[in-house]
C-alpha cells in the first residue's frame, strides 16, 4: 500500500502540493475576508433586519465554499504525507505530521460548530429574536473564526517545516 502512495507521490507530487497550497489560501483566505473585510463593512448598516439578514448570507456561502477545501486539505495531506514516508524517512517530522493532523482535526470541529452556530442563530432571527441571533453572529466572529485562523496559520507554519525549510 505504501507503494502505491510512493508511486502516486513521484507522478503527482507537484499537483498535490499545489492543490494543498490553494486549498490552504482559500480556506483560511476566506475566513480573514469575512472578518476583517467584509464584516466590518457590513457591520455599518444601520438597518438591524438587514445586516443580521446579510451576515447570516455571507457565513453561509463561506462556510459551503470553505467546506470543499477544508476536505480537499485533509486529503491532499493525507496522500502527500503517506508518499514522502515520514514515517520511515523521517520519524521526527511523521510527529509533526500527526500534530497536523490534530490541527485539522480541532478546525474542522471548530468549522462544524460555526456552521451549527450560524444556522441557530438564523433560526433566531426567523422566529424574530434579533439579539440572540446578533449574539451568536458576535460569538462566530469574535472567538471562533479568529481561532481558526490561528489555527491556520499554525498548519502553514508546520507545512513549511515538513517541505524541509
Ligand atoms: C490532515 C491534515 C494535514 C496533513 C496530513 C498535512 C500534511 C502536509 C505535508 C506532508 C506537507 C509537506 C508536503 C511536502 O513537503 O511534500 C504539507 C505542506 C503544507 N501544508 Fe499541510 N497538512 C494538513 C493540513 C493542513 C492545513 C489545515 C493547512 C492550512 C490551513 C495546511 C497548509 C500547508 C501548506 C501551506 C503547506 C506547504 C508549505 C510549503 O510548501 O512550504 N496543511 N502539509
Amino acid at each position: 500500500m505504501s507503494n502505491f502512495f510512493t508511486e502516486f507521490f513521484a507522478s503527482y507530487g507537484r499537483f498535490l502540493v499545489f492543490i494543498h497550497i490553494v486549498s490552504a489560501v482559500i480556506w483560511i483566505g476566506g475566513m480573514i475576508v469575512v472578518k476583517f473585510v467584509v464584516a466590518p463593512s457590513v457591520a455599518k448598516i444601520q438597518d438591524v433586519k438587514l445586516r443580521l439578514s446579510r451576515t447570516l448570507e455571507i457565513m453561509q456561502r463561506l462556510l459551503n465554499f470553505a467546506m470543499l477545501f477544508m476536505i480537499l486539505l485533509a486529503i491532499t495531506g493525507t496522500f502527500m504525507s503517506l508518499g514522502v514516508d515520514f514515517k520511515h524517512s523521517s520519524p521526527s517530522l511523521y510527529i509533526l505530521v500527526h500534530i497536523k493532523e490534530a490541527v485539522w482535526t480541532l478546525m474542522a470541529l471548530n468549522f462544524i460548530y460555526i456552521y451549527r452556530k450560524r444556522n441557530s442563530a438564523e433560526r433566531q432571527f426567523v422566529s424574530g429574536d434579533d439579539e440572540g441571533a446578533a449574539e451568536s453572529i458576535f460569538t462566530i466572529s469574535k472567538y471562533l473564526l479568529p481561532l481558526n485562523i490561528f489555527l491556520g496559520f499554525v498548519a502553514i507554519y508546520f507545512g513549511v517545516i515538513l517541505r524541509g525549510l
